[in-house]
């Protein structure tokens, strides 16, 4: 098995969940593209914002570029990918490389709340946001920030962990943070927030589908880890393993339940 993991206690578990998501056993678990849904619901956000040739896209927190590579390829647009991390930035220009579309996609390290308009940030037709809003400390401030480098007329696109009512303690802590779901809110409060902005929602939905979809990709990956560890070609504690599956157990009734979903709001700026 290609996997080889020593260095998984290295990783702050407290961090937020861009840390946790740079660890090589993540990636290997949820994949390239960090978020519920993949690049079919990625496509679904395009499709809905009207995303095309020659029109420019920010992909605001872009993990390591999946869906920024991915829709310059597809949509024949402009992108541009920022995120908090410089391994993302890296990630982000190989794939764009490897690709082929280095040529219209640039990556910034850079944050939401103080973006450098310097660096050719601004004047967007379309901005996404996959897997972020509900990590941000500031989220109606961040919103008005992208609200402003978008143009009149032009979209933002948003799937995110929605949280109705209150999680168990288990997940309140870093188990919740990693997984995006600490500081999750419910469907109508992100669009709440999203018009607050000044934008107008024009579709939103939930897709907790892909919650499900993720979780059962996970539980399986996490069996081969099992197997892996049994026999010695995954040096990774068991009892992480053992935790991650019971926190796994709980998310899926969790999600059954309704307190635990996943949304998507594409909402444009009208002014
Ligand atoms: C869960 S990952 C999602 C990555 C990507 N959107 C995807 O779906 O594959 C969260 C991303 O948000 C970024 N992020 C979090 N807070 C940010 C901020 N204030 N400014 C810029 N990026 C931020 C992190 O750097 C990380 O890349």
């Amino acid at each position: 098995m290609a996997v080889q993991v020593n260095d998984l206690d290295a990783a702050p578990v407290g961090a937020c969940c861009s840390i946790i998501y740079s660890h090589p056993l993540a990636t290997w678990l949820i994949g390239e593209s960090f978020h519920p849904g993949g690049l079919a619901l990625t496509d679904e956000l395009a499709r809905l914002a009207e995303l095309g040739p020659g029109k420019r896209l920010l992909d605001a927190g872009c993990g390591r570029g999946a869906s920024t590579v991915h829709l310059a390829e597809s949509t024949g647009c402009e992108a541009v990918g920022l995120t908090l991390e410089s391994d993302g930035v890296e990630r982000g220009r190989q794939l764009a490389e490897a690709r082929g579309v280095q040529d219209r996609v640039t990556f910034v390290q850079d944050d939401i709340m103080h973006m450098d308009t310097a660096t050719g940030i601004g004047g967007f037709d379309v901005v996404l946001m996959e897997c972020v809003l509900s990590t941000l400390e500031q989220k109606p401030e961040s919103l008005r920030q992208l609200y402003r480098i978008t143009k009149p007329g032009g979209y933002i696109a948003i799937t995110d962990v929605t949280v109705s009512g209150e999680l168990p303690r288990q997940l309140q802590g870093s188990i919740g943070a990693a997984l995006c779901m600490a500081d999750a809110r419910d469907l109508d409060e992100y669009m709440s927030m999203v018009e607050e902005a000044g934008f107008r929602v024009r579709e939103y939905r939930s897709a907790k589908e892909a919650v499900h979809q993720l979780i059962k990709k996970i539980g399986t990956r996490l069996m081969i880890a099992d197997a892996a560890i049994g026999l010695g070609s995954l040096v990774v504690d068991r009892s992480m393993i053992v935790e991650a599956r019971d926190s796994l157990k709980l998310a899926n009734k969790l999600v059954d339940d309704g307190t635990l979903g996943y949304g998507l709001i594409v909402a444009q700026r009208v002014g």
